[in-house]
């Protein structure tokens, strides 16, 4: 069985990598076709499922992002892609109100915008959640280039005695320099796990990777495996941590997504963090790519105590205006191969509802990482499909609210040339020249970073 979800899993995400536009075509089996093939089916079922408890019975259809003749195909004309310019004001209240001060924002404001990405966008992170273990299963002093580490593997192993048949053990691993003098500051990535033979996002030869990066700053890294937390397709929402809770049932449709359940298990990781004395757990920052870039914002966001944030191509879903047609839309990702991600109630949003409907937008969730420092970036050719455009735009609204609590914002609303760095605020923005790749956005993102990192 532990075999079994292992192909599918990785199959799946080599396939989600294909479809993002990443080369290099993994080797197939007879055997993991027929389980994806099952997977598919098993997703399907679910996604009706929703439907049903939802009472949709059709939904529109999403953007075509790789036939640019198809009826559908998804809008890079910038003149049609602001249907609803009109954004949800973060500095309103439902009252009606406005708010003027920090302790309003604290107090009210911040709990409406919560609640609302709560009830019909995420979905709800349930209270009283089991408790993670940390087992500490090794710990070996290594080199990574020229810099001697200390890896410590972790496992997470998340009490079950509620639901016996659902078992979640969380993988983390987290890589410190031997020569440190004290605790050190952390990146946390959440990582894809890659099939043997694919490894995506490797920098140029002879430069040094992100990790080797942090460790020339004297920094440490970690990287979490979200699917050990919880799978990424819909066939797996009755089990992982979203299934512990349901006892194997449905998801309701306020009921946690993946990206809630990720951003979870990425919070449990930090409670390991204040416990580990190499770490300085007021310094740890979360990165990811692509779905966890999404991810990482989401964490950022409900999370005060993560530091720093590095959104990477995060796109519809994470940093991307649902308001905005480009690229990816609110319907291929209500759609059943990404619904898992959010909350059932999201999909509504692709019918009946239209995206000006949602009482939120992403700008507004960047406005909860407030007012710790975040960087949102992305890519140029290849990287459409996030909608750069609508991420700066999320950005630059966003600014209001590190204002009012006294920080600062992109410093611009023109949309930037590619590779110009806003990294003079709290907010910060990057396109950088390649393709869907975090890696070329890293050396600005430490130099962003060590404005806040680096020792006093
Ligand atoms: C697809 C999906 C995106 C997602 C990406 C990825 O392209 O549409 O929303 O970010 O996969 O995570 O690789």
């Amino acid at each position: 069985m532990k075999t079994l979800k292992k192909l599918i899993w990785s199959y799946a995400v080599s396939m989600a990598f294909l479809s993002a536009g990443n080369a290099q075509q993994p080797r197939r089996t007879p055997e993991q076709d027929s389980l994806f093939a099952k997977m598919q089916r098993d997703t399907r079922a679910d996604h009706q499922q929703m439907l049903s408890q939802l009472g949709i019975t059709t939904l529109r259809q999403g953007a075509n992002g790789s036939d640019p003749k198809a009826p559908n195909a998804a809008n890079y004309d910038e003149s049609k892609a602001n249907p609803y310019p009109e954004l949800p004001d973060p500095l309103t209240l439902k009252n009606g109100k406005k708010v003027k001060s920090a302790q309003v924002w604290w107090d009210s404001r911040r709990a409406e915008i919560l609640e609302d990405f709560d009830q019909e966008v995420y979905g709800r992170t349930p209270a009283n959640l089991p408790k993670v273990k940390w087992e500490l299963m090794s710990a070996a002093l290594e080199k990574n280039g020229e810099f001697a580490v200390v890896t410590k593997k972790l496992i997470g192993r998340v009490d079950n005695a509620s639901f016996r048949d659902i078992k979640v053990d969380i993988q983390l691993t987290l890589t410190t320099p031997v020569e440190a003098k004290g605790p050190v500051p952390v990146m946390m990535e959440l990582s894809f796990v890659f099939p043997p033979g694919m490894r995506p996002q490797a920098p140029p030869a002879n430069e040094p990777t992100w990790q080797q990066q942090l460790l020339a700053k004297g920094w440490g890294y970690a990287v979490i495996i979200p699917t050990s937390i919880q799978a990424d397709n819909g066939a797996g929402l009755k089990s992982g941590i979203i299934g512990l809770v349901n006892k194997g049932n449905h998801r309701k449709p306020d009921d946690w997504g993946a990206l809630k359940a990720w951003a979870w298990g990425a919070s449990r990781a930090l409670d390991y963090f204040e416990t580990d004395p190499a770490v300085d757990a007021k310094k740890v920052g979360v990165e990811g790519h692509s779905r966890y870039g999404k991810a990482a914002l989401v964490t950022m966001a409900y999370d005060q105590r993560f530091a720093i944030g590095y959104i990477s191509s995060s796109g519809e879903g994470g940093a991307k205006l649902h308001r905005r047609n480009a690229g990816e839309i609110v319907e291929n990702v209500a759609a059943s191969g990404e619904y898992h991600w959010m909350a059932g109630n999201f999909i509504k949003y692709a019918g009946p509802l239209q995206w000006k409907d949602l009482p939120v937008d992403s700008h507004e969730l960047i406005a909860l990482c407030a007012p710790r420092p975040v960087f949102i970036g992305a890519g140029d050719k290849g990287d459409g499909w996030v909608d750069v455009k609508g991420m700066f735009m999320a950005a630059d609204a966003a600014g209001p609210v590190y204002r009012l609590l006294g920080k600062k914002d992109l410093g611009t609303s023109e949309f930037p040339a590619i590779e110009t760095s806003l990294i003079s605020g709290e907010i910060a923005f990057r396109q950088h020249k390649g393709g869907h790749t975090p890696a070329p956005n890293w050396p600005v993102f430490i130099d962003f970073a060590s404005r806040y990192f680096q020792a006093k």
